[in-house]
């Protein structure tokens, strides 16, 4: 029940953000990024914080890893293999390793999908997926598992309201990064 209310709570406004398109033009070409798809740079409030403001974009993005990671904790496949770390801190209630695996996440997905006004602060993808390199990185992932991930990250993204047009655009970039995800 509590999942519920927290995925409730994450995809809350990414209907209205996956809604929204925005163009840029430069003379006489329309140049049109994933980013601006998912509502670009327009300023709405932000669920998660009273009072502060969001890229509609951003939030967008961030919903959609939120809940992703939800999906991947309730997945047996996953869970446990890969994200033992991460999930014994959040039944001890501490919310430190996920808040920043979200920014880290969202600043990635931002940066790739054409965000001018972010950049990514975390490992390198090789890094972030080497056991021996990030200690909370459970173990080597294979090519099954990141297919298993792409599984959950559509399910999120559905979750959310995302147009199956808009999870395949984001299907690409998460592609994009497969050899350097899939170490064995
Ligand atoms: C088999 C698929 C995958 C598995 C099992 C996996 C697993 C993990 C784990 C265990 C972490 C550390 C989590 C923590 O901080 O507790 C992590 C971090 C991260 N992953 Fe993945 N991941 C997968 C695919 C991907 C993909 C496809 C992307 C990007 C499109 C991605 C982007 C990231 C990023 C940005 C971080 C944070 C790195 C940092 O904080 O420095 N991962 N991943």
């Amino acid at each position: 029940m509590k999942k519920v209310i927290l995925l409730t709570l994450v995809c809350g406004s990414i209907i209205a953000a996956s809604s929204v398109s925005s163009c840029k033009k430069s003379d006489s070409t329309v140049t049109m990024t994933l980013y601006d798809s998912l509502g670009g740079t327009a300023m709405v409030a932000d669920p998660a914080a009273s009072g502060t403001m969001i890229e509609k974009g951003r939030l967008g993005l961030r919903s959609v890893v939120d809940s992703t990671i939800f999906v991947i904790a309730a997945d047996t496949a996953l869970n446990n293999k890969f994200f033992a770390v991460l999930l014994s801190e959040v039944g001890a209630s501490n919310l430190t390793g996920f808040n920043t695996l979200s920014k880290n996440l969202t600043d990635f997905f931002c940066v790739a999908t054409g965000a001018k006004n972010f950049t990514y602060g975390g490992k390198t993808m090789v890094a972030a997926h080497d056991p021996s390199q990030n200690s909370r990185m459970g173990t080597k992932a294979s090519s099954a598992d990141f297919d298993q991930f792409v599984t959950d990250l559509v399910t999120g993204a559905t979750k959310c309201g995302l147009s199956s047009q808009l999870i395949g655009q984001v299907g690409v970039v998460v592609n994009s990064v497969k050899s350097q995800v899939v170490q064995k």
